[in-house]
């Protein structure tokens, strides 16, 4: 299961956290530092990255595509009016956010072969497995929570549903039943409290295959998100951030590359009501200022 490396995942699974403002916003950062850039609204049956940037009817939508009426995903980009930035809407239609496995990595295969710079995914809600294939296969995955601790727990959720994810794909591919079965008990921990920690987990592992649970092992170290609490208003409130990381770090054996921030900021309700996106409308706002450093630490 390879990443894809132009891909950046945008996730957050408490609703209503700032994925699509981060998305579109992030989409432009990272076009005026000159990559050719497409934002793609993966909130399939939902959409509302159009909205940002003022975008109303345009001919076509992922719909499109998913349902074969259009062959080539190239055509259905939509110009933003922005230098190197187009984006691609999201369909209307619901039942495509539970697209099949096969049908989801067509898509993401012609995504990553659109022949862009970068690949910006604004993703649905939620720990779906549509959602938490896509945060798997993209280089870089950036999780948006805000310092309220209902969203931070869903955040640490998503990543321990990724984890595991990733773990059951591998180990499948090995062919390791016994390990397989092993990491279905690591989920009942309650039962089975010495397999609470991924370290745990390990130690059994290792004891059924050590090469395959050592490989699995260096696996789970690739995985590194970008955290990012938004709606900040304290220091105390870009603390919280601390908690999330020493949770992945302890249990699940996840470190997080980077630890960011966005402010809270009126220039993005004025900015939606106006139908423009922040960084156009106030590119020296709090909230674009944030947003400059986090496209500036993705290009590092
Ligand atoms: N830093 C911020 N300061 C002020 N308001 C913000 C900030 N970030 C997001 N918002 C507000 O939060 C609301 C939700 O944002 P957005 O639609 O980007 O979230 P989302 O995570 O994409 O939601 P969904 O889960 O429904 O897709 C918007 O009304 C937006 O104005
Ligand atoms: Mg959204």
């Amino acid at each position: 299961m390879e990443k894809h490396k132009n891909l950046i995942a945008i996730i957050g699974p408490k609703g209503g956290v700032g994925k699509t403002s981060i998305s579109a916003n992030l989409a432009i950062a990272l076009s005026r530092m000159g990559k050719k850039v497409v934002a793609v609204d993966l909130d399939l049956g939902a959409s509302n990255l159009h909205a940002v940037f003022g975008i109303r009817d345009s001919k076509y939508s992922l719909d499109d595509f998913v349902q074969n009426r259009v062959k080539k995903l190239g055509d259905i980009i939509v110009d933003t009016c922005l230098k190197n930035l187009g984006i691609i809407r999201g369909g209307d239609v619901p039942g495509i956010a539970n697209m099949q496995y096969k049908k989801k990595m067509k898509l993401v295969r012609h995504l990553s072969g659109l022949g862009f710079d970068l690949v910006i995914l604004d993703l649905a809600p939620g720990v779906s497995h549509n959602v938490v294939d896509f945060a798997i296969i993209a280089k870089k995955t950036l999780l948006v929570t805000t310092p309220e601790v209902p969203s931070l727990l869903n955040a640490y959720s998503f990543i321990k549903v990724a984890v595991f994810r990733r773990l059951t794909f591998f180990f499948k591919y090995k062919k390791c039943p016994d390990i397989l079965d092993l990491l279905e008990r690591a989920k009942d921990f309650e039962n089975y409290p010495h397999l609470k920690t991924m370290g745990g987990f390990f130690r059994e592992a290792r004891e059924i295959n050590s090469e395959v649970a050592d490989s699995a092992k260096k696996i789970l170290s690739g995985i590194t998100p970008f955290l990012v609490v938004n709606r900040i208003r304290t220091g105390n409130d870009a603390n919280t951030g601390e908690v999330i990381q020493g949770l992945m770090q302890n249990y699940l054996g996840i470190k997080s590359s980077e630890l960011m921030s966005i402010r809270e900021d009126i220039a993005v309700e004025k900015a939606i009501a106006r139908m423009k996106p922040v960084m156009t409308e106030a590119p020296n706002s709090p909230f674009s200022r944030d947003i400059e450093q986090i496209a500036l630490k993705l290009c590092e």
